[in-house]
């Protein structure tokens, strides 16, 4: 089924809550009247009954006969309609007035109730009942007043009411729909801005209505939404930008190779170096496609590391192995300073060895035959430190900042010539903070770097 729109939801709960208030006012003023009437009614009807008791006390001593005078007598006196009746405890009559005998008003079943309402030949009444004693005899006053005229002015109220409640309710409905549709339509209007936002204008802002409420709060968080959306975004663009140039070059390299020895080889010896070099280069490139493909299934979060207690000083110690050849070649000092105790940590141990391979290359890369290459870990309070120390080109204050993000190289055409490409240190980053670790550098230009990585300790 479909949902109804929120105008069209509110409306309704708003017609809904208006028919219960408006049948419960009904009611309650319908009942309230009444009894207000009746009330009123009854206090009169008691005032006469007083009056009554009065004369009878005055003259019970005398005859039936001078009582029944009396009464009448009383009776008349009065302006309203004559409804009196007396009868003693036996039910016997000793004043019936006119009106009474001809309504028939009965003789009350029980004493008790003092007021009550009978109809008799279609005529609604309300009737009052009063005992008094004298000596042995207990007398019984009825006196009643017609309720008609009252009955038929609450029937008109209820007529009235009963009939302007749907013109009320149709007026009011009409009013909450109009005040709904006022409300939200600046969401409609939100929701227009923002389907216009498409990949191709993602700099663009909702406007922001100053008017300090929710709908000011929604639109900051969907401005802010779009902002970190919009970052993202340009990311992605630009490391698939970045990604497509990187492979385009050494593509195009293999193709000049392979035309131009096709062309001018003549020996074997000829086409050998070609293939070499073609060769070289499709290295270069399945590792930078493995790099790429790391980082996107990191970024994807597919890429799930191990978590296993692992030795960081052997993970390190290992590490070094490779890095000392990567130096050798390279004629630098290769120096370990690895604490002997064993420094546990929760980790995947062929992700950290690639996170100190990663610096170790740099290091070597970055540093000019003759320079040293120093690695230490320790322990320091809950944390392991292992420090890559190089006495190479160092980096720049401007590119320190710089140098974790992908495919950032501090020196383009330098890095390219040692065969980077500037992913080394975003993988080693992902790496160090997969681990709850981080990884910080310092560095002089001229004199030389420190990389220093801190990895959480596994308590024992
Ligand atoms: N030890 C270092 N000494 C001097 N500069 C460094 C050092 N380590 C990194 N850099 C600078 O930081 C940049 C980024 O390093 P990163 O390892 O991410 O990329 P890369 O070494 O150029 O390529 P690759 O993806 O092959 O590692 C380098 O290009 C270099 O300019
Ligand atoms: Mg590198």
């Amino acid at each position: 089924m479909k949902r109804l729109s929120i105008r069209l939801r509110l409306t309704a709960w708003y017609m809904a809550i208006l028919l219960v208030s408006l049948s419960l006012f009904g009611i309650v003023a319908f009942i309230a009247m009444r009894k207000g009437i009746e009330k009123s009614v009854d206090e009169n009807l008691g005032g006469q009954a007083d009056g009554v008791a009065e004369v009878m006390g005055r003259v019970l001593q005398q005859e039936p006969a001078e009582l029944q005078d009396e009464l009448r007598e009383h009776q008349e006196l009065r302006e309203q309609a004559d409804f009196l009746q007396v009868c003693d405890q036996d039910g016997r009559w000793i004043y019936r007035s006119r009106l009474m005998e001809h309504y028939d008003v009965p003789v009350p079943v029980k004493a008790s109730y003092s007021a009550y309402n009978i109809v008799s030949a279609d005529l609604p009444l309300r009737v009052l009942v009063r005992e008094i004693n004298a000596g042995a005899q207990t007398y019984r006053i009825q006196v009643a007043a017609p309720m008609d005229d009252f009955y038929d002015a609450i029937d008109r109220f209820k007529w009235v009411v009963l009939l302007l409640s749907p013109v009320l309710l149709i007026l009011a409905s009409g009013g909450g729909y109009w005040l709904s549709r006022r409300a939200l339509a600046p969401v409609d209007q939100i929701t227009r801005a923002a389907q216009d936002i498409n990949s191709n204008n993602l700099a663009k802002r909702l406007d922001v209505p100053q008017s300090r409420d929710e709908l000011q709060r929604l639109s900051q968080t969907l401005n802010s939404m779009l902002e970190r959306l919009e970052s993202s975004f340009n990311r992605i663009m630009q490391f698939t930008a970045d990604a497509s140039h990187e492979l385009r070059t050494p593509l195009a390299l293999m193709r000049t190779t392979t035309e131009v020895s096709l062309r001018t080889s003549q020996t074997v010896a000829d086409y050998r170096e070609a293939q070499q070099e073609v060769l070289s280069e499709l290295e270069k490139t399945s590792s930078l496609v493995e790099k790429l493909m790391l980082l996107a299934r990191a970024d994807a979060g597919v890429e799930t590391l191990q978590h296993a207690p692992i030795n960081l000083a052997e993970c390190l110690r290992d590490a070094c192995k490779d890095g000392r050849i990567l130096a050798d070649a390279k004629q630098l000092t290769f120096t370990e300073g690895i604490e002997s105790s064993k420094l546990i940590v929760e980790g995947d141990l062929h992700a950290l060895h690639r996170l100190f391979l990663i610096l170790m290359d740099n290091a070597v890369k970055y540093t000019a035959s003759g320079g040293s290459i120093t690695v230490g870990l320790k322990r320091s309070n809950d944390s392991a430190v292992a420090e890559i120390r190089d006495s190479g080109i160092g980096i720049a204050a401007e590119d320190v900042a710089h140098i974790f993000e992908r495919f950032y190289r501090a020196d383009k055409a330098r890095s390219r010539e040692f065969g980077g490409v500037g992913l080394g240190l975003s993988i080693a980053r992902w790496v160090a903070e997969a681990h709850r670790g981080s990884i910080e550098v310092q560095s002089t230009p001229g004199t030389g770097s420190v990389f220093c990585v801190r990895l959480p300790l596994l308590q024992s």
